[in-house]
């Protein structure tokens, strides 16, 4: 098979393209074996499968999480409500304990469900593809659940926080 052509972009231009896709924020979460909670914000998150449920998100190869998201049996992916952006923000730098009073429950697989997530996937860490600069994880949901109230999503869109609108 014919190799792919360089590119003739830059990484600036790459991220400006794909800042225009706009997606919803999840936190993914898990328990090290030590007991520790880890946590890091992540817009990578997807549907892949329904039967048998699947779904992704890619990490970092640069995370200091990498080892324990790669080694861990489940995670949750947890989605965020637009209220939740103060969460998202902590997740994605803060370097101390991220988890010191977030109210959080273990779920089914005794990993940390996030309290008021819109929606929950408890993960079996099924598989991952070693693609680039990211680790692809792939996740067989074993549990999911929604809060069910009317709050809005957050959306990370043009490297910015917004809401949904509806159209009409
Ligand atoms: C909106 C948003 C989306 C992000 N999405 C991802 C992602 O999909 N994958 C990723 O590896 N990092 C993503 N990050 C950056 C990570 O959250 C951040 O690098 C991570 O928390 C570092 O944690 P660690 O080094 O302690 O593992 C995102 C950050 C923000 C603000």
């Amino acid at each position: 098979m014919k190799s792919a052509a360089p590119p003739n972009f830059d990484t600036a231009a790459f991220r400006l393209a794909l800042g225009e896709f706009a997606t919803g924020v999840t936190i993914i979460t898990t328990r090290a074996e030590s007991g520790q909670l880890i946590g890091i914000t992540a817009s990578s998150f997807n549907s892949v499968s329904l039967a048998p449920p699947l779904v992704l998100w890619s990490l970092a190869k640069r995370a200091s999480s990498m080892t324990v998201f790669e080694a861990n049996t489940h995670y949750v992916v947890n989605v965020l409500a637009a209220s939740q952006l103060a969460l998202c923000r902590r997740f994605a730098t803060l370097k101390g304990d991220r988890f010191a009073g977030v109210a959080h429950a273990a779920g089914d697989t005794g990993m940390p469900i996030l309290d008021g997530a819109l929606a929950w996937f408890e993960c079996h860490n099924r598989s991952r593809y070693d693609e680039g600069d990211h680790v692809i994880f792939v996740g067989e949901v074993e549990r999911c659940g929604v809060t069910g109230d009317a709050r809005e999503p957050l959306v990370f869109h043009r490297g910015g926080f917004h809401t949904v609108d509806p159209l009409g």
